[in-house]
C-alpha cells in the first residue's frame, strides 16, 4: 500500500484518487500522525502532499525522519518537495517568483517517473501553485525538468528512488499528471494493481465494526445517493443496530420523500423512521436570508431531530452520514487543516458542536463518481445511483434570500418541469447536476393583456467529474427555450427565466 501524509492541500484527495485509480490501496495521513501511520502500515511508499504552509518558517510541518531513514520510495508534490529538499541537505527560498496556474516545463532528463509519458527535450504544460521554491538540491539528486521560475520543477536520487515535483501532478490541469503518479506506486514502489471497489467494501465495513462496537446508530437520509449508499454499506456492517430516519425537513424535491422511502421500506427492508419536520424548518427559516446562517441553521435542526429520534430507539451514540471528500474539504478548518471555509456543508461543517453524538462517516474519503460505483456493488438500483446529486440544505440553498411557502412551490414546480425535459431529451445521465433556482428579485412581464410582477427562475445545469470544478452545459437555445416557456405558462409566481453559465470556479454549483 501507499501511505500519503498531507500537509494541508486543497487536492490532497486528488493523490489518493489517483493512486485508488491504479488499483493500488492507499491511506491518507495528516502529517501530525505520519510517524506512527507509517509504523503501523508499512507501506511500499510514501507520496508527500502539497501544503499551504512555507518550509522557511519555523515550526512548519516536515515529514517524519522515520520515512527517510526507512529506505522506502518517496514522491515529493509542492510543499512535499519542499520538505525533502530542506530535510535532506538542500535549501528552500520564500518565493518571489510565484507561480500560480498553468506553466510549462521541460524534460532535461529520463526518469523513471515520466517512463513512457514524457520525452527529453520536449515541452509539456503543468499546473503549479507555489510560493516558495527550492534553490539548492539535496546530495544525490539531479534536476529532470526545469520550468521558468522552478529550477528544479523535477527532481530525482534515483539510487535512493526520491521523486519530487514542484507543480500538481494530480489535478486535471496537468496533462498526464495521472500518469507520474502510476509509475510512482506501480513501478518505483512496486505495487500491485489489484485493489478494487468491492474490496473498499470490505475494509469500509470492518472500520464501521471496529468504530462502533456494540452500539446503536442513527443515519441521516437526505434523498440522495450518498447518505443511501451511507446507509447500505453500514446496514451491511451492523444490521439491526441501524435506524435510518428520513426527515422531511419541507425542503425536498417533488415526490422525493416517496422514492426515498420506497426505496429503504421496500426494496431493502431497512427499517425507516420518516419525521415529518416540516414546520420545524421552516419555521426556523423564517427571515433568515443569509446563506450560512441558512446552513446553520439546518444543520441545527438536523442534529435536534436526530437526537430526539435517537432518544426514541433508546439512545444512539453514532450519526452516520454521507459525507464525501468534497464536502469535508470545501468546508473546512474545523479539522484544523488550513484550507478555508467557502461552505457549511451541513453534513459537515454545520453541525453543532455541542452535538452528543459520534460521527460515521464511511464515505470521506470518496468522490461521488467513486461512490456511484460502490452503490453499485452494493445492489443499488442503477436508476438511483444515476441521480443528480441533492444537498442536505435542500431547496433552502436555490432559494436565495427568504425562504416562503410559495416560492418554495413555485421552485419545485420549475424545477421538475426542467428535470423532466432534461430526461425527455436523454440528457440526464450526461449532465452532472441540474436544477432551477428561484430568485428573490421580481420583474416585471406582459401576459396575454396584463402586466406580470413575479420571480425569475434561474436554470443551472453542469458538467463535473467530482463536484470539484464544473463547466455549464451548453443546451441548445431551442431547448432552453421550450423550458423557458412550459415554466412560464405552468408556474404561477415566475415570470422569467434565466441560465447560468458560470462555471466552477470561479462560481459554486449551488447558489448558496
Ligand atoms: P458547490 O455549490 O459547493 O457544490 O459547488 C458542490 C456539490 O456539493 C453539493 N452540496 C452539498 N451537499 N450538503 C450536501 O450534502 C451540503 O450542504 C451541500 N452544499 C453543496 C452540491 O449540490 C454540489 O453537488
Amino acid at each position: 500500500k501507499i501511505l500519503i501524509v498531507d500537509f494541508g492541500s486543497q487536492v490532497t484527495q486528488l493523490i489518493a484518487r489517483r493512486v485508488r485509480e491504479e488499483g493500488v490501496y492507499c491511506e491518507i495521513v495528516p502529517f501530525t500522525k505520519a510517524a506512527e501511520a507509517f509504523s503501523e502500515t508499512k507501506p511500499k511508499g510514501v507520496i508527500l502532499s502539497g501544503g499551504p504552509e512555507s518550509v522557511t518558517t519555523e515550526a512548519s510541518p516536515r515529514t517524519p525522519q522515520v520515512v527517510f531513514d526507512s529506505g522506502v520510495p518517496v514522491f515529493g508534490i509542492c510543499y512535499g518537495q519542499q520538505t525533502m529538499a530542506a530535510q535532506l541537505g538542500g535549501e528552500v527560498e520564500g518565493g518571489h517568483h510565484a507561480e500560480f496556474g498553468r506553466a510549462e516545463i521541460e524534460i532535461l532528463a529520463d526518469c523513471p517517473l515520466f517512463k513512457g509519458v514524457w520525452h527529453v527535450g520536449e515541452h509539456y504544460p503543468v499546473w503549479m501553485s507555489h510560493g516558495d521554491r527550492v534553490t539548492k538540491l539535496p546530495d544525490g539528486f539531479t534536476t529532470v525538468a526545469i520550468s521558468r521560475n522552478a529550477p528544479f520543477a523535477a527532481v530525482a536520487d534515483e539510487s535512493r528512488s526520491y521523486y519530487a515535483v514542484q507543480f500538481h501532478p494530480e489535478v486535471a490541469h496537468t496533462p498526464h499528471g495521472a500518469l507520474l503518479i502510476r509509475n510512482f506506486v506501480r513501478d518505483i514502489a512496486g505495487c500491485t494493481g489489484d485493489w478494487t471497489m468491492g474490496a473498499y467494501r470490505e475494509e469500509a465495513i470492518a472500520k464501521i465494526r471496529a468504530q462502533v462496537g456494540g452500539e446503536r446508530v442513527i443515519c441521516g437520509l437526505s434523498g440522495g445517493v450518498d447518505s443511501a449508499v451511507a446507509a447500505v454499506l453500514i446496514h451491511e456492517a451492523i444490521g439491526e443496530q441501524l435506524t435510518c430516519v428520513f426527515v422531511d425537513h419541507g425542503l425536498l424535491r417533488a415526490g422525493e420523500a416517496e422514492e426515498v422511502v420506497r426505496l429503504f421500506r421496500d426494496h431493502y427492508n431497512i427499517p425507516l423512521v420518516h419525521v415529518e419536520a416540516q414546520d420545524l424548518f421552516l419555521g426556523e427559516l423564517e427571515g433568515v436570508s443569509d446563506p450560512e446562517q441558512k446552513r446553520k441553521t439546518i444543520g441545527r435542526l438536523f442534529i435536534d431531530v436526530f437526537e430526539a429520534e435517537s432518544k426514541t430507539i433508546g439512545g444512539a451514540a453514532f450519526l452516520a452520514q454521507g459525507t464525501l471528500y468534497p464536502d469535508v474539504i470545501e468546508s473546512v478548518s474545523f479539522t484544523g487543516g488550513p484550507s478555508v471555509t467557502i461552505k457549511s456543508h451541513h453534513n459537515v461543517g454545520g453541525l453543532p458542536e455541542r452535538m452528543n453524538m459520534q460521527l460515521v462517516e464511511p464515505l470521506r474519503e470518496l468522490f461521488k463518481d467513486e461512490v456511484r460505483v460502490l452503490g453499485k456493488e452494493l445492489g443499488l438500483p442503477e436508476a438511483f445511483v444515476g441521480r443528480h446529486p441533492f444537498p442536505g440544505p435542500g431547496l433552502a440553498i436555490r432559494c436565495p434570500g427568504t425562504i416562503t411557502a410559495e416560492k418554495l412551490d413555485a421552485l419545485r414546480k420549475a424545477d421538475a418541469i426542467y428535470l423532466e425535459e432534461i430526461r425527455k431529451a436523454g440528457l440526464y445521465d450526461t449532465i452532472w447536476q441540474a436544477f432551477a433556482v428561484i430568485l428573490p428579485v421580481k420583474t416585471v412581464g406582459v401576459m396575454g393583456d396584463g402586466r406580470t410582477y413575479d420571480h425569475v427562475c434561474a436554470l443551472r445545469a453542469v458538467t463535473s467529474v467530482d463536484g470539484m470544478t464544473a463547466d455549464f452545459y451548453p443546451f441548445d437555445m431551442a431547448f432552453l427555450g421550450r423550458v423557458a416557456t412550459r415554466i412560464i405558462n405552468e408556474v404561477k409566481g415566475i415570470n422569467r427565466v434565466t441560465y447560468d453559465i458560470t462555471s466552477k470556479p470561479p462560481g459554486t454549483i449551488e447558489w448558496e
